[in-house]
């Protein structure tokens, strides 16, 4: 396949995107296509009543934050399209207009059945996703879904073999694919090549609970660049390279070094050493766009329909997927008790949760569904009154309007993961506070709490009570206060929207190109060695 630069000289088709991105970053030679390699691509296709194929958008921050990304530069995309044994053809009749809308080119990874089990489910979703989010009691450490991962690791590779040209960077995402960089160098793909991981990196103690965790540790360290959401999200990661290496090495941390042992094997598998750059790099959102579709009238019309549903209540808004790592039931009981200690909250405040649908093939994800659907109930039950019911509970998926008329009326955000990557969820509430006038109550477990403790109420989801006083103190916090946190929230995010990110992420990556061997001076960055 011809190599075609995605960094036109021309006007990027958004002109509303941020000047650093477009101008600094992406314009700036040497001009190299970016190829984004996730599991999933944007869109998602089904079959229709056996006639043919539908498509409908990708749930989730993954996609969210890559598709104004591409929209702006162009691009192409590599990922499984969501359903079994969908190839090209396939994805063509269907996806081609709406990857065209997105600026985009699709490659799809065709998956059969029984990958989708051993990878999707069974490995990537069934260990790494809940041990990577601190729940090492619901992993099924399967030797069957190990194989069946590095299977298709290989295939992932093997399409990248066929469809990157030889200057292209190759962009892998997420922890679907933390062996695509050993694959690509068993095929001998020379491609430059960086990894960012969406969700958190666990401690040394959970990592190690991992029976192939020297594996992934390895596929890890054959990307040239891994970035993270948090730094302690890559403290962790660089102790547990440190731990599973046998031989060499020094990674410098900018003030100290972090001293080891790094790396017998990947250092057997590069006897001439090089250096492996890691970085922290919370990804971020469209925060022009959110603030300027949050304000269109499409949605203020949808608002004002929400407000009259509402009857003059405050809103309490809760946008999950439905996932256990949410803390959705920890939530649930944390405005049960609110309610029933502060009687005066009762018929002023109702708490509408939309649960996106996700991963429902899996057992925990279908028993969860049914957990929540009780509690709701029983606290329905408890304190519904006559026109008041206290929790409005749906079970589907939004569209773009229809969330953002959510945020802009929502008095307050309740997002209480019990551990989360960074959750957009909560920067896009934000972003769409036109009026500067919501609470953001934010678990301290999400990566976006990094950035956004100082305007946000920042609690301890397991701390039931306390998170009840949160729900209260947000609901009396005088409009001074709730507009100053806004600003200050609002402020923090713009200055590091989406565009940002990526500009840092390209831009670790050309400069790794252009370095020397060795150690790089710079905070919140360390260099590993890997030497034979
Ligand atoms: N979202 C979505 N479909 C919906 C509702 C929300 O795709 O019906 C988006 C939402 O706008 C946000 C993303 O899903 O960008 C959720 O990202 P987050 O980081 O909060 O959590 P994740 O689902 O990635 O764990
Ligand atoms: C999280 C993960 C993404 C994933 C998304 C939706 O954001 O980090 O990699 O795409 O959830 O989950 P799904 O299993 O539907 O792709």
């Amino acid at each position: 396949m011809a190599a075609h630069n995605v960094f036109p000289e021309s006007r990027p088709p958004n002109p509303s995107a941020r000047q650093a991105c477009t101008t600094e970053v992406l314009l700036t030679p040497p001009k190299q296509r970016i190829v984004i390699v996730s599991n999933r691509l944007p869109i998602i296709l089904d079959r229709c009543d056996g006639t043919g194929w539908g498509a409908k958008p990708a749930a989730g921050g993954l996609v969210a934050a890559l598709r104004p990304i591409l929209r702006e530069s162009g691009g192409l995309w590599v990922g499984w399209p969501g359903a079994a044994d969908v190839d090209d053809t396939d994805l063509a009749e269907v996806g081609e207009h709406l990857a065209a809308n997105d600026n985009l080119r699709m490659r799809a990874v065709q998956l059969s059945s029984e990958e989708i089990d051993g990878f999707y489910q069974g490995f990537s979703n069934g260990i790494v996703w809940p041990l990577f989010h601190g729940m090492p009691k619901i992993c099924s450490f399967s030797p069957d879904h190990w194989r069946a991962y590095s299977q298709v690791n290989r295939k992932f590779a093997e399409v990248l073999a066929r469809e990157a040209a030889p200057d292209d960077f190759l962009w892998v995402h997420d922890y679907h694919l933390m062996l695509l960089g050993r694959e690509l160098g068993r095929l001998r793909v020379p491609n430059r090549r960086g990894f960012f991981l969406h969700i958190p990196f666990p401690s040394l103690d959970l990592f190690l609970k991992l029976p192939w965790r020297q594996q992934i540790m390895d596929g890890l360290l054959s990307f040239d660049l891994i970035a993270f959401q948090t730094e302690r999200d890559r403290q962790n990661f660089l102790q547990c390279a440190n731990t599973l290496a046998e031989r060499c090495l020094v990674a410098w941390d900018g003030k100290q070094v972090v001293r080891g042992r790094f790396l017998e094997r990947a250092a057997a598998a590069d006897k001439a050493g090089r250096d492996i750059q890691t970085e922290t790099l919370p990804i971020s959102i469209d925060y022009s766009k959110v603030a300027k579709d949050a304000a269109s009238d499409a949605v203020q019309q949808r608002a004002r329909q929400l407000r009259v549903d509402l009857q003059g209540r405050a809103m309490v808004l809760g946008v999950d997927r439905l996932d256990y790592t949410k803390g959705i039931l920890h939530r649930l009981r944390a405005f049960q008790l609110a309610l029933d200690r502060h009687a005066k909250l009762r018929g002023q405040m109702t708490l509408v949760q939309h649960l996106v649908p996700s991963r429902e093939k899996i057992s925990d994800y279908a028993k969860l569904r049914r957990n929540v659907e009780q509690l709701v109930s029983e606290i329905n039950g408890q304190f519904t009154e006559p026109g008041w019911v206290p929790i409005h509970y749906m079970y589907h998926s939004l569209s773009w309007e229809d969330l953002l008329a959510h945020y802009r009326i929502a008095s307050i955000a309740l997002i209480t993961p019990l551990k989360d990557g960074m959750n957009l969820v909560a920067k896009e509430y934000c972003a769409a506070q036109v009026d500067e006038d919501g609470v953001l109550i934010l678990s301290e477990f999400a990566g976006a709490a990094a950035e956004l403790k100082t305007g946000a109420l920042l609690v301890n989801p397991h701390d039931i009570a306390s998170t009840a006083e949160s729900i209260y103190q947000a609901f009396i916090m005088p409009k001074d206060e709730r507009l100053e946190r806004m600003r200050r929230l609002r402020r923090t995010i713009r200055n590091h929207d989406v565009f940002d990110w990526a500009e840092a992420f390209l831009s670790a990556a050309r400069h790794k190109a252009s370095v020397a061997l060795g150690v790089q001076e710079s905070p919140r960055r360390a260099t590993i060695t890997v030497t034979g």
